[in-house]
């Protein structure tokens, strides 16, 4: 989905005639004094549709007036911000979205919008709007006709009182982020292979100025990534294997790695999946999307600390070569691994992955993304990633920047006894835990066998939040983009 403009104004300078303004209202509070000065007659309008329960002000509620006195727009949208006790940044992202999903159904391409809430939130807290703005707004449209010409937003206003642009900005780029992501999660598994997500690795890396390097199946088995090489066995997709580097920082900046699992459709190989539902399973890159919107975001926002992501790429399919339950495989670091499903895949492309990255480079944090477990959904849902650590300290940061993005995260066990779970009679370990028991857990304690000692590392598994069957404000059915402005908000905090 391309991107509008947006930019941030004062009230004072804001051309007359636009095709639609926006604003809020507290339900506690009602229609402020100086709109009521500003819109004598569009305020009677709201009040009697207060007053008789059609627009209660409710969060996300939304009513469209027209009115023939004013002229700074043809149309004004109430959009109700809730109680005023309860209004926070993550309530400004929602009602934002609000906004965008109502101007596109009334099939608007401009509107202005107060920075709603203003007096409740700091300068910096506008960012959210940006991103409520183009995430609610959100659409993928690649692959259906339209019955129109309707293109879509294409420039929209905030007004402010206070200095909001370079807020306004900030979270445009990590909306951008945010849409790589939903958008390589959209695409299908025919169009989205590995090889897609090395070319948008490399126009990401151009745009950066990155370095990329990519690795083929004949470059596995002389690197010793049998990981990948097992799992991509099954398929003639050409897997790859991607890594980019950001050298932005100075030379006291901090070095963060990042691996996704870039596994572009999941059959589950030999123990197959059943086939209702199957079609999802395209959403089995959406670590590595979260790893490449990352990317896009840095690229735009160029920020000052060194990145280093890693994304394994392949199918997951039953071709004559295919891997097979039985099978041992040995990852980068040496450790041989019993395969007893091969639907467990995930971990084993993550497994080079890891050990790859946090070998060749001195890394201050590492954070992997992955869809990696059913059993995260039947645990935490669609709302929380499950996440997982060796070190409390890191783990900490990524909750709390977590909680400051709203893309949240919640911390499950990996004590080490949870290794008895993944041992092997006949390998150093297995792919599978116990059978039916903290499935998410054991895919856990399987990826810190390759997480080099020493390296702080945070397991993110996105197989809940990543992909919603029901849409929310700002979050459409569909991929949600989870990680990227969870990471972001790290990147930030590094920086300062
Ligand atoms: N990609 C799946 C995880 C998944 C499954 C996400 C269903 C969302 C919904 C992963 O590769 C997988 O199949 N995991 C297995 C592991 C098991 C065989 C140990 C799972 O979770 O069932
Ligand atoms: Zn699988
Ligand atoms: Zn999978």
């Amino acid at each position: 989905m391309p991107l509008f403009n947006l930019s941030a104004m004062k009230y004072s300078e804001l051309p007359k005639g636009q095709s639609a303004y926006i604003f809020g209202i507290f339900s506690d509070i009602g229609i402020p004094a100086d709109f009521k000065t500003a819109h004598p007659n569009l305020s009677k309008q709201i009040t009697l549709a207060l007053e008789n329960g059609e627009f209660k002000a409710k969060s996300n509620q939304s009513m469209v007036f027209y009115t023939a006195d004013c002229e700074t727009s043809k149309r004004y949208i109430a959009l109700g911000l809730g109680e005023s006790e309860k209004y926070d940044s993550d309530m400004l992202r929602q009602v934002a979205a609000t906004a965008a999903k109502r101007v596109i159904e009334l099939k608007l391409t401009s509107f202005a919008i107060e920075y709603m809430g203003e007096t409740l939130l700091a300068p910096d807290d506008a960012q959210a709007l940006a991103e409520g703005l183009v995430m609610g707004g959100y659409r993928f449209l690649n692959y259906k006709k339209s019955d129109d010409d309707y293109a879509g937003i294409e420039e929209a206003i905030v007004l402010g009182d206070a200095d909001i642009a370079d807020a306004i900005a900030y979270g445009m780029n990590i909306s951008t982020g945010v849409v790589v992501a939903r958008d390589l999660g959209n695409h299908p598994s025919n169009i989205a292979t590995p090889t897609y997500l090395a070319d948008t690795a490399e126009a990401i890396a151009k745009k950066g100025g990155m370095k990329t390097t990519i690795y083929e199946r004949e470059d596995f088995e002389k690197l010793g990534f049998g990981g990948i090489q097992g799992v991509a066995q099954g398929s003639d997709v050409p897997p790859k294997f991607i890594i980019m580097e950001y050298m932005g920082g100075d030379k006291d900046a901090k070095t963060l790695g990042l691996v996704g699992k870039g596994l572009t459709f999941d059959s589950g190989g030999i123990s197959i999946k059943p086939s209702a539902g199957m079609d999802e399973m395209k959403f089995d890159m959406l670590g590595g999307a979260a790893v490449l919107g990352i990317m896009a975001a840095v690229a735009e926002i160029k920020p000052n600390l060194n990145i280093i992501a890693v994304v394994p790429a392949t199918e997951n399919m039953n071709g004559g070569e295919a891997y097979k339950p039985g099978d041992i495989l040995t990852a980068y670091n040496g450790k041989t691994i019993e395969i007893l499903n091969t639907d467990a895949e995930g971990r084993l492309i993550l497994a080079d992955g890891l050990s790859y990255i946090t070998d060749k480079y001195e890394l201050d944090g590492l954070v992997d993304f992955a869809t990696l477990t059913g059993a995260v959904v039947v645990a935490l849902g669609h709302r929380y990633s499950g996440m997982m650590t060796n070190d409390q300290d890191f783990a900490d940061e990524i909750i709390c920047v977590g909680k400051r993005s709203q893309d949240r995260v919640w911390q499950m066990p990996l004590d080490d006894e949870y290794a008895e779970d993944i041992k092997s009679k006949i390998a150093d370990i297995k792919n599978t835990g116990a059978a039916r028991e903290a499935g998410t857990i054991a895919a856990g304690a399987f990826l810190r066998e390759f997480v080099k000692e020493g390296t702080p590392w945070c397991h993110v598994d996105i197989a809940g939040s990543g992909w919603l069957k029901k849409g929310r404000p700002y979050h459409p059915e569909g991929p949600t983009g989870a990680g990227v402005r969870l990471i972001m908000e790290l990147i930030r905090s590094w920086e300062k």
